[in-house]
């Protein structure tokens, strides 16, 4: 199982770019089949998410050649199954967007129902409440969804909690469902936005993505396009924070700071400088932090994927902090870890009181999830001595060459195999 070995207690600096953002492309990716022209997207991130769907796309049939790393052209003209094997929802709950896009394009989709996962329970209600409201016929049988309709119908959804997925998913059917449907406290993030943008290059009339209200006017056909993924802006906000936790100077480029601005201002309030400019954010800490309470929050607010971030900052930062995660509930796994490198942690219930300390130490530990395994590793970058983090799967989910963007920064990480390969690096690196 492949680990990461770091040695910490190097401020990070320099410069780094931005991959794709891994959300916005896995709904984008699930939207393209919905024509039967060839479309070409580009700035995909090569991370093991995008993959696993292309994946579980050609497997239903789906045509998809890869251009570069970062860039595929995809044709759905011969999709032969509108059934999704369990095999990749297991992999990857996004996979459910394809519900979405094959109920619009085919009126019909059979896709596993995706199970909780290691953030907290993950319900679907809502997407199923949507599609029920377009005109769809939604049972739940021997752990699959089989939903079809023989047409959808224009409708008023009222989303009872902001859902980042369920207003996706909801879109998508709806964009090619006939007449008019309102989607009221939709999810605001950028990427509802970006995949709202690659539906209308589609052909799709969608106004309001970006807004709480978005209103879609169904059409019949798709037609071809081309279109480049935003970038990712929580890989940019990870990058910010290890900036800040190592008292480092990260210029992180390839972003649009407009969607960065929640990261931005915590940093500012923590003691940080940051400098926007068109393209890109600069971070530098050049003293010792202090501490700030947050709450996770939907887009504008700070988002619950950055929450891990900040809370091994703050393990450093000057001070008692609070954070709040209001999102998912299983969110503080990663705080056994934290302690186990010396932080003074304590959690209660939805909320973790983080007492700063001078220094953390380098410790075994493993990553619990996507997001909790990248904050693991600024910690690990910040502390004194060595670090082991095991479970990398996750963070490789969603970081592209994640350990040679930090080691162009000056961070002392290898991903290792072996033990043999460990005595190496603290050889080496000691
Ligand atoms: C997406 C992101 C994930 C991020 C999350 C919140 C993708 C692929 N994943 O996940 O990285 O952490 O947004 O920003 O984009 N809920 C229901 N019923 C539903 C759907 C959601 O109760 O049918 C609840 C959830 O339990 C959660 C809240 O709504 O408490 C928000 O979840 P949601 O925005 O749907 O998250 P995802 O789309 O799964």
């Amino acid at each position: 199982m492949e680990q990461y070995i770091i040695r910490g207690g190097n401020p990070l600096a320099g410069e780094v770019e931005i991959s794709g953002a891994k959300n916005a492309a896995l709904g984008i990716l699930a939207a393209a089949i919905m024509t039967d022209e060839t479309v070409l997207i580009e700035n995909l991130p090569d991370v093991r998410d995008i993959n696993v769907l292309l994946e579980a796309m050609e497997s239903i049939g789906v045509k998809v050649e890869r251009i570069t790393r970062h860039a595929v052209m995809m044709n759905s003209a011969q999709i032969g199954d509108v059934s999704v094997d369990y095999e990749y929802i297991k992999r990857i709950r996004a996979s459910y967007y394809l519900i979405g896009a094959l109920l619009g394009k085919y009126k019909k989709a059979v896709v596993p129902l995706p199970g909780g996962c290691n953030i907290g329970s993950r319900p679907i209600d809502l997407h199923i409440k949507g599609f029920k409201a377009l005109g769809a016929k939604v049972e739940i049988r021997n752990g699959f969804i089989f939903a079809n309709a023989e047409h959808l119908h224009g409708s008023h959804i009222f989303l009872d909690t902001v859902s980042v997925g369920a207003t996706i998913n909801i879109m998508m059917a709806a964009s090619m469902a006939e007449g008019y449907t309102i989607i009221e406290n939709c999810a605001r993030e950028p990427h509802v936005v970006d995949v709202a943008n690659f539906l209308n290059s589609m052909g799709a009339n969608i106004k309001g993505a970006g807004t709480d209200v978005i209103r879609i006017r169904g059409v019949q056909k798709f037609h071809k396009t081309e279109y480049s993924v935003i970038p990712d802006q929580i890989e940019a906000g990870t990058f910010m924070f290890a900036a800040a936790a190592t008292r480092g100077d990260i210029m992180v480029k390839n972003v649009i700071p407009k969607h960065l601005e929640a990261t931005s201002a915590k940093l500012l309030e923590i003691g940080c400088e940051v400098e926007e400019f068109d393209n890109a954010v600069r971070v530098v800490a050049s003293k010792r932090l202090c501490s700030t309470n947050v709450k996770t929050l939907p887009y504008p607010g700070y988002p619950t994927d950055m929450q891990p971030q900040i809370g091994v900052t703050l393990a450093l930062a000057k001070g008692t902090s609070i954070v709040t995660e209001s999102i998912f509930e299983n969110r503080f796994k990663y705080m056994d870890e934290l302690a186990r490198m010396g932080a003074d942690v304590r959690v209660e219930g939805n909320t973790a009181i983080i007492t700063g300390v001078e220094r953390l130490t380098g410790a075994r530990v493993s990553a619990p999830d996507l997001r909790a395994g990248a904050a693991l590793v600024i910690a690990a970058l910040a502390a004194d001595g060595i670090t082991v983090v095991d479970d990398i799967v996750y963070i490789q989910r969603g970081y592209e060459c994640f350990d040679e963007k930090l080691r162009s920064l000056g961070a002392e990480i290898e991903m290792i195999n072996s033990e043999k390969e460990a005595q190496k690096f603290r050889l080496r690196c000691g």
